[in-house]
């Protein structure tokens, strides 16, 4: 189980960072707990440009990914630290990464009232429309006194603090399993419909099962991201080792969410091009994790050509640039004729490329080649798949970053 732990101050020293990393180590048989410190964000402002928000970025996936959050909070004039509520401003504004995410509240102060008001003002923000969490009730972690009740090397010594802290975790640990089995149930759901899993899709060319659907999806050798219409991401095929690692808790969120700050202008232009009419294949060569990969946009479309979204197809090309690079097709085809001397697959007499994934031979010489096979005539100016022209693409030297993870290309 994965805890992100706020502290909730920026100070340099803080008792409430103590309490957290206690808990990191003493819970560590229950959970995996990453301690964030709040002092790396840029104050609260909705002026701050989305250049400067690369931190905020980082820290709404950190909490996307988490099963629950942990804030500790100090008292500052009994309420909580600003930098604190800047911090949550941050995971409220324009962003849901809040929203029904279990969370609970710890707190640290001098006082004897031990941070008590405070965690009354956290329980409230906590539960406000645009932060809409799902917080962990009752369960009060009380910690005053802060100057006694620890060790020099950061141990609650106070023993009924530490059972009491012990008790309300646990209580935590358990609220987050409730809503995991609440979420497991609402997937196993469609799988226990008989109907459903029989079910198929009848497309003008065949049908296929849903199932089949799927398995095509993790299959085929790129990995596919959609975009609706209304620039939410909507979509990603689950292929193993993806290039992009995605999320399910990115899902439907704005593209503005779920891209880093540095990549959204990128995104956003190659889809408004795409809304436009202006362009419909936007295609970048990339290196991802150091081996050459490709990067495919398409625009969707309905067949009256309205804007249906946007695809993005992310693929390792090392195979194919492996092949074309040992001269796997040969030398260029007569330019009168448009013959291939690959035709000399035809008389048997050259060696057949094994597919290494299917072992699947792509001679030209079987008779019973797929209706793709045109595509190997050399036409170099239409798409071998969808028939799109590339010539609206943008040059791939034209833009710097990679459009997904703002990685630079440089
Ligand atoms: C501006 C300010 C206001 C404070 N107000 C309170 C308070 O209202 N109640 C309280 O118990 N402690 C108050 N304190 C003392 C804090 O509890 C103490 O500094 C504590 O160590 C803060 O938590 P930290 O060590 O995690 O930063 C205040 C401290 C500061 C700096």
């Amino acid at each position: 189980m994965k805890i992100l732990a706020l502290v909730g101050t920026n100070a340099n020293f803080s008792y409430n960072r103590i309490l957290l990393r206690f808990m990191k180590k003493h819970f560590k048989q229950m959970a995996d707990i990453e301690i964030y410190e709040i002092s790396k964000l840029p104050a609260f402002s909705v002026d701050v440009p989305l250049e400067e928000q690369t931190e905020v970025w980082k820290l709404k996936q950190k909490v996307k990914e988490a099963d629950g959050v942990v804030f500790s909070t100090p008292e500052y004039d009994h309420g909580i630290p600003s930098a604190l509520k800047s911090a949550i401003e941050w995971l409220s504004y324009h962003t849901e990464v809040l929203k029904h995410k279990p969370v609970m509240v710890v707190g640290v102060s001098y006082g004897r009232q031990a941070s008590a008001r405070s965690q009354v003002q956290m329980r409230q923000i906590l539960i406000s429309p645009d932060c809409d969490a799902n917080l962990l009730p009752g369960n009060e972690v009380l910690i005053g006194g802060a100057s006694r009740v620890f060790s020099k090397d950061g141990r609650l010594i106070n023993a009924d603090m530490r059972d009491n802290l012990e008790k309300c975790f646990t209580n935590f640990v358990e609220y987050i399993q409730v809503f995991q089995n609440i979420d497991e149930e609402e997937v196993k759901m469609p799988i226990k419909r008989p109907t459903i899993s029989d079910a198929y899709i009848n497309f003008p060319t065949g049908r296929m099962t849903l199932k089949e659907v799927q398995q095509i999806f993790s299959t085929i050798p790129f990995e596919i991201d959609l975009v609706d219409s209304s620039d939410r991401f909507a979509w990603y095929s689950d292929k193993p080792n993806r290039e992009h690692v995605r999320n399910v808790a990115s899902l439907n969120e704005p593209i503005t969410e779920c891209h880093p700050p540095k990549a959204v202008p990128i995104v956003t232009k190659i889809i408004n091009s795409f809304r436009d009419g202006e362009k419909d294949v936007v295609t970048r060569p990339l290196w991802m994790h150091g081996h050459r990969s490709l990067i495919q946009y398409y625009a969707l479309r309905d067949i009256d050509g309205h804007y249906l979204g946007t695809i993005e197809f992310t693929g390792n090309v090392e195979y194919i640039l492996n092949l074309f690079e040992n001269g796997a097709w040969g030398d260029k085809p007569d330019a009168t004729t448009g013959a291939s001397n690959n035709g000399a697959n035809e008389e048997g007499n050259t060696t057949a490329v094994v597919d290494a994934s299917t072992g699947a031979s792509q001679s030209s010489s079987d008779d019973n080649a797929a209706p793709s096979a045109p595509a190997e005539d050399g036409n170099d100016d239409a798409d071998a798949s969808t028939g799109a022209s590339e010539s609206g693409s943008v040059d791939a030297d034209d833009e710097s970053a990679d459009a997904t993870t703002g990685a630079s290309q440089n």
